[in-house]
């Protein structure tokens, strides 16, 4: 290399650090591009159907959310806040006040514990570019409902109502799925908006109860732990959407991980951070972690290699890493990289114009329900597009 050359490099990387960001090998601009050509498409299909995109179904027809109440209702308007993020397109802010309109009146629901995906992903990410005040009332509204659910005896929320579906076929009493520490978002943040603690004390007794029950000795985590509603004694530690009890499900994984690193955001707790970090070497370390870096749906499935990969596990990952990357002494930028350029890749990436306008394909709902496997998904595409706009601000 030439002096003048070295040179420029040199001033390049000095103008980096002193900006707070570090070199990066992935382009961001161009792949969140890339992100709203597709999601533009699957905009014309939503719009033409008035209804919120899930999945592909098997005929890669689109697959709607349930009008009554869907867990994942909150990302497609969600992932249309980011887009109006990124490019101040009136149309995204549109469309997200669109569709987040329809589901609004679940904000009373108390028989659900998914009330902080729906909400702080859509209303919240919402309130945060606009301040418009009727998101701040959904929100307050939403975390009452879901306070409801917390049982003091046992220390968290209840994830699922055991009176009907096939929750009601399994002997539980009170179970509590890895996956609810989502949910405490919203209420750390709704504290915040009404200076309020008693939301995010509910949070901190819930993460403080799943960091005591859920996680084994190697720091992977159980799915469901069901507790004594009476006297908060455990009762058992099961699955329901991994291989099998003793197994570690690849999202359920993922959600520890970026359920730990929030509780540090909010709480600047030390023993959240050690346990997202050992969580993250979990991950990382495995043996079963392929060298691309996407999962299998489950650390211990049967068949690997021949098993499913699961992109949304991978999105919620790297994003999760993004944002603990930022706290840790550790530095997961390798990781980073490599699961970003994977998913980024035509092996997850939709071409352009296939899958109805989904970005990421080959994800997984749940094997043991037969539903929703090596398809795209809606929470796919949004933490993918979190975890590049996350990139984008970090490097
Ligand atoms: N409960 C959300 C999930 O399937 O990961």
């Amino acid at each position: 290399m030439k002096h003048s050359q070295l040179l420029t490099v040199f001033v390049l990387c000095s103008l980096a650090v002193s900006c707070g960001k570090k070199q990066n090998s992935i382009d961001a601009d161009a792949l969140i591009a890339k992100t709203e050509k597709q999601l533009n498409l699957l905009l014309g299909e939503a719009e033409k159907a008035n209804r919120i995109p899930r999945t592909l179904n098997a005929e890669r027809e689109i697959h709607w959310t349930m009008e009554s109440f869907d867990w994942t209702e909150g990302f497609f308007p969600g992932s249309c806040w980011y887009l109006y993020q990124h490019t101040q397109n009136d149309l995204w802010k549109k469309s997200a006040e669109k569709f987040q309109a329809q589901y609004e009146s679940h904000k009373y629901s108390i028989n659900n514990h998914d009330l902080g995906f729906i909400f702080n992903c859509s209303y919240g990410h919402g309130y945060k570019l606009t301040q418009n005040p009727s998101f701040k009332e959904v929100m307050i509204t939403a975390a009452d409902s879901l306070i409801t659910r917390f049982n003091p005896e046992v220390g968290c929320i209840k994830s699922w109502d055991v009176d009907r579906g096939w929750q009601s076929q399994r002997g539980w009493k009170f179970p509590v799925i890895v996956d609810n520490m989502m949910n405490l978002e919203l209420l750390f943040e709704v504290s915040k908006l009404t200076n309020n603690s008693k939301y995010a004390d509910i949070a901190i007794r819930h993460a403080n109860t799943t960091l005591k029950n859920h996680f084994r000795t190697d720091n992977s985590s159980y799915h469901v732990v069901d507790y004594d509603p009476e006297t908060g004694e455990v009762r058992s530690k099961q699955t329901a959407q991994g291989h099998s009890h003793e197994s570690s499900w690849a999202r359920g994984q993922a959600w520890g991980l970026y359920g730990f690193t929030l509780c540090y955001r909010y709480t600047q707790n030390p023993a959240y951070l050690e346990l997202a970090e050992k969580i993250a070497r979990f991950i990382v370390e495995h043996k079963n972690l392929p060298d691309d870096k996407i999962p299998y749906w489950d650390f211990d499935a049967p068949s690997i290699p021949e098993e499913p990969r699961d992109a949304s596990a991978a999105a919620i990952m790297v994003s999760a890493l993004l944002e603990l990357d930022s706290y840790s002494e550790q530095s997961y930028t390798s990781t980073i990289e490599q699961m970003l350029s994977s998913l980024a890749s035509p092996s997850y990436t939709s071409g352009d114009g296939e899958n109805k306008g989904f970005v990421l394909d080959h994800s997984v709902g749940s094997i043991p329900h037969g539903a929703e496997i090596d398809v795209p998904l809606n929470y796919a595409d949004y933490y993918y597009l979190e975890a590049l706009s996350r990139y984008k601000n970090q490097y």
